[in-house]
C-alpha cells in the first residue's frame, strides 16, 4: 500500500494541502511522517510492570520505504528510549525531537541501507496517558491489580512508539508477559491461553506469556490490552463476555442480546469482518461509556442497569466495526465520520430489534442533549466538518460529531429514502474497508451517489455551518410526550405521588428528570426521592440524573451518594457535569475541590486533564 493510496484525494490534488509531488503531512495531530517512510507491522514484545506502573520491552516495526533517503519519524509521548537497533541486531542513530505538548516528541531515526525493520528499545514514562493502572481496591474482586488502554484519540504514542495517525494502518502481533494468575487481551481476537514462563530466580513473581495477531489492518489508536482478573461467558460461537468474576453474571444477562445485534448489523450493513465480537467490562475507572476495540468491546459496568436498558451502547460499539474500524476517519478533524454514522448506524439496529418506539425515544433524548450543549459550544466547535489547527482532538469531543452527524444522515435518508440510501452507505463501507476517509471524500461520493441531493437539502450547510441547520429531523416520541404531561401536571401544583407513571422505561425516567424545573426546593426533592427512591436506582443514568438535580436543588441527603460515585465512578460524561453543577456555588465549589482531590489518583488521564480545567 502506498501513501498515494492512503490520501487519494490528496495525490490526485484534490485537497488544497496538495502541493509538489507528494502532499504535506495532512494529520496535524501527528508528527509521524507516513509519507516518508510508512509503517505497515507493529510486532511488541511487553512487560507488563505493575509495581514500576508502566510497560516495558520492544517494538520492531516493518517498513515501507517510500523516500529512501529519509529518516524513519515516529509519534512518542513520554516514552523513554532505550536503543533502536535494525534487523541486523546493530545500533540505529535516533534523536527525540522538542516536545509538542500533549502531541509528544518526534523519535527521528536515522535508516541504513535498505532497512525494512527496526526494533526499538523503550518503556512507557510517568503518567501515560494510554495506561490505567488500578489498585485492587479499584477492582471488584478487591485482589489483584488492573490495568487497561485506551488509545484514542493520541493516547497510544504513550504506550507504542508508532505513526500514531487514524490515517495510517497497521497489522500487530504482540507477545505479552504478565503476571500469572491475571488475563491478557487485546483487541486482536486471539483465545489463545497463556504459556507460562519458568523464572530463574524464585524472588521473581511468576510471569505468563500471552500472545495476539491481528491480521486486518487497522488505525493505531485499536490498539488495546487489558489485564486483570477476568472470566468469560460464551454467549454464542463467536460472542463472549468478559468481567471480573464477581461481575460476570450479572454482565452475562445484560448483554444477552449481543449475538442478534451482531446479526442484525450484519442484515444491515454487510458481513462482519472482525471473527470474534467479544465484551469486557472493565472496573468503574474507565473513563468512556464504551471503545470500539476490534473483535473486543471495552465497556464501563455503569451499562450494567440490571433490565437491558442501556444496551444502546452495544449497538454504538458495535456499529463501529463497520463506521469507524472499517472506514476509518482519515484525520481527527473527520471524527464525526466515525461518530455521526455510527450513531446514526446505533438507532437503525435498536430500531430493527427493539421497535421504532425505543429508537425514536433514544433520539429525542439525544435531540434535547444536542440543543443543550449548542448553547454552551462555541460556534466553531458546532461545524461537522471541524477546524482543529492548534487543538487537542478532545477539543472536538461533543455531542455535534455524534448527533449532528446522525441527523446529517437522518436527513439524507429522508430525502432520498431508505431503500436507496441503504445499498449505497453498504457500498461506502464495502468499498473503503480498512481505509481512511475524509469528510471531502464523503462529499464527493454522496453527491455522485445522489446527483439530485443538492436540490433537496444544502450538505455544504450541514458540514461546514456551525449550529444545527433548520431541515433537522426532529424525532417523535409518544412516550416521552406523556412524560411531558406529567410534567406539566406537576408543575401546575398536582403531588408527586399522583405521577401517572405504570410502566415507565429508563428514557422516560431520564425525560422526567431531565425536565423538571429550576428551585423545585428541599420539600419536593424529598417526596420525590420518597416515592421514587432515585437516590438508590440501580441505573447509572437515572442516578447520575437525580444526582445532578440534588445538586442544583441544594438537596443534601444526596451528598453521601454523590460522593461515593465521584469516588468510584471514572466516566468523563457523568464525572464533568457532576463537577460542574457542583461547581456552580462557593460552598459546593468547596467541596468538589475535597471530593476531587480524594478522587483525582483514581480517574484516568483523560477524565483527570478535562477536570483539571475546572480547578485551574
Ligand atoms: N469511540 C468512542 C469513545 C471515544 C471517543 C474515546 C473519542 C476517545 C475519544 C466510543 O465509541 C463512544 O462513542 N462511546 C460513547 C458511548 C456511545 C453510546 C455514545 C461514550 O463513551 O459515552
Ligand atoms: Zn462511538
Amino acid at each position: 500500500m502506498s501513501y498515494r493510496s492512503l490520501f487519494p484525494l490528496a495525490a490526485a490534488g484534490l485537497l488544497a494541502c496538495a502541493q509538489g509531488p507528494l502532499p504535506a503531512p495532512v494529520d496535524a495531530h501527528s508528527l509521524s511522517r507516513p509519507d516518508q517512510v510508512l509503517v505497515q507491522h507493529v510486532s511488541l514484545d511487553l512487560n507488563l510492570d505493575f509495581e514500576g506502573q508502566r510497560v516495558h520491552g520492544r517494538a520492531t516495526l516493518e517498513l515501507e520505504r517510500i523516500d529512501t533517503g529519509a529518516p524513519l519519524i515516529l509519534d512518542t509521548h513520554g516514552l523513554v528510549i532505550e536503543a533502536v537497533r535494525g534487523a541486523d541486531g546493530g545500533e540505529r542513530q535516533w534523536t527525540l525531537g522538542e516536545e509538542q505538548g500533549r502531541l509528544g516528541r518526534a523519535l527521528s531515526i536515522q535508516l541504513i541501507g535498505d532497512d525494512a525493520a527496526v526494533s526499538v528499545l523503550y518503556s512507557s514514562g510517568e503518567g501515560a496517558e494510554a495506561l490505567q493502572f488500578l489498585v485492587p481496591s479499584q477492582t471488584d474482586g478487591g485482589q489483584q491489580p488492573f490495568l487497561f488502554t485506551q488509545g484514542q484519540a493520541i493516547l497510544t504514542r504513550s504506550w507504542i512508539p508508532l505513526q500514531d495517525s487514524p490515517a495510517v494502518r497497521i497489522t500487530y502481533d504482540a507477545t505479552i508477559r504478565a503476571p500469572r494468575d491475571l488475563t491478557v487481551l487485546m483487541s486482536a481476537g486471539s483465545r489463545n491461553g497463556p504459556t507460562p514462563v519458568l523464572e530463574g530466580s524464585k524472588d521473581v513473581a511468576p510471569t505468563d506469556l500471552w500472545r495476539f495477531r491481528m491480521e486486518n489492518a487497522i488505525p493505531s489508536y485499536l490498539i488495546a490490552l487489558a489485564c486483570g482478573e477476568l472470566a468469560s461467558h460464551d454467549v454464542s460461537e463467536r460472542c463472549a463476555i468478559w468481567a471480573e468474576p464477581g461481575v460476570l453474571a450479572s454482565a452475562a444477562a445484560e448483554f444477552a442480546d449481543v449475538e442478534r445485534m451482531v446479526q442484525c448489523a450484519e442484515g444491515l450493513f454487510g458481513a462482519y469482518q472482525w471473527g470474534r465480537y467479544d465484551l469486557l467490562v472493565l472496573p468503574p475507572a474507565f473513563p468512556y461509556g464504551g471503545m470500539e476495540n476490534p473483535t473486543l468491546t471495552f465497556l464501563t459496568p455503569t451499562t450494567i442497569a440490571g433490565d437491558q436498558s442501556l444496551v444502546s451502547i452495544i449497538a454504538h460499539e458495535l456499529a463501529h466495526s463497520w463506521s469507524g474500524n472499517l472506514v476509518t476517519n482519515a484525520t481527527w478533524e473527520d471524527f464525526w465520520l466515525n461518530e455521526g454514522f455510527t450513531v446514526y448506524c446505533e438507532g437503525r439496529i435498536m430500531e430493527e430489534l427493539y421497535g421504532q418506539e425505543r429508537a425514536n425515544m433514544e433520539g429525542l433524548l439525544a435531540w434535547q442533549n444536542l440543543e443543550q450543549e449548542l448553547k454552551a459550544l462555541e460556534p466553531w466547535q458546532t461545524v461537522l466538518n471541524i477546524d482543529l489547527a492548534g487543538h487537542h482532538p478532545d477539543d472536538g469531543f461533543s455531542g455535534v460529531p455524534y448527533n449532528k452527524g446522525a441527523l446529517f444522515l437522518k436527513r439524507v435518508e429522508e430525502c432520498v429514502g431508505r431503500e436507496a440510501l441503504d445499498p449505497v452507505l453498504e457500498e461506502w463501507f464495502s468499498a473503503g474497508s480498512f481505509q481512511s476517509r475524509s469528510t471531502q471524500e464523503w462529499r464527493t461520493y454522496l453527491l455522485e451517489a445522489f446527483p439530485d441531493l443538492s436540490a433537496q437539502m444544502d450538505v455544504g450547510e450541514w458540514l461546514d455551518a456551525p449550529g444545527l441547520p433548520s431541515d433537522a429531523p426532529r424525532p417523535e416520541s409518544d412516550a416521552l410526550t406523556r412524560v411531558d404531561g406529567e410534567l406539566q401536571r406537576l408543575a401546575e401544583g398536582s403531588p408527586c405521588s399522583e405521577l401517572n407513571s405504570d410502566g415507565w422505561v429508563t428514557g422516560q425516567w431520564l425525560r422526567f428528570l431531565n425536565g423538571l424545573p429550576v428551585g423545585l426546593g428541599a420539600k419536593a426533592m424529598a417526596e420525590l426521592d420518597l416515592n421514587f427512591g432515585f437516590g438508590v436506582n440501580g441505573n447509572s443514568e437515572i442516578l447520575f440524573a437525580w444526582l445532578r438535580l440534588a445538586i442544583r436543588e441544594g438537596y443534601s441527603k444526596a451528598d453521601e451518594r454523590l460522593e461515593e460515585f465521584l469516588t468510584t465512578v471514572g466516566r468523563r460524561k457523568f464525572l464533568m457535569p457532576l463537577y460542574e453543577e457542583l461547581c456552580a456555588t462557593p460552598e459546593g465549589r468547596a467541596r468538589a475541590e475535597i471530593i476531587y482531590r480524594k478522587a483525582r489518583p483514581g480517574y484516568h488521564a483523560v477524565s483527570a486533564i478535562s477536570l483539571d480545567s475546572l480547578f485551574d
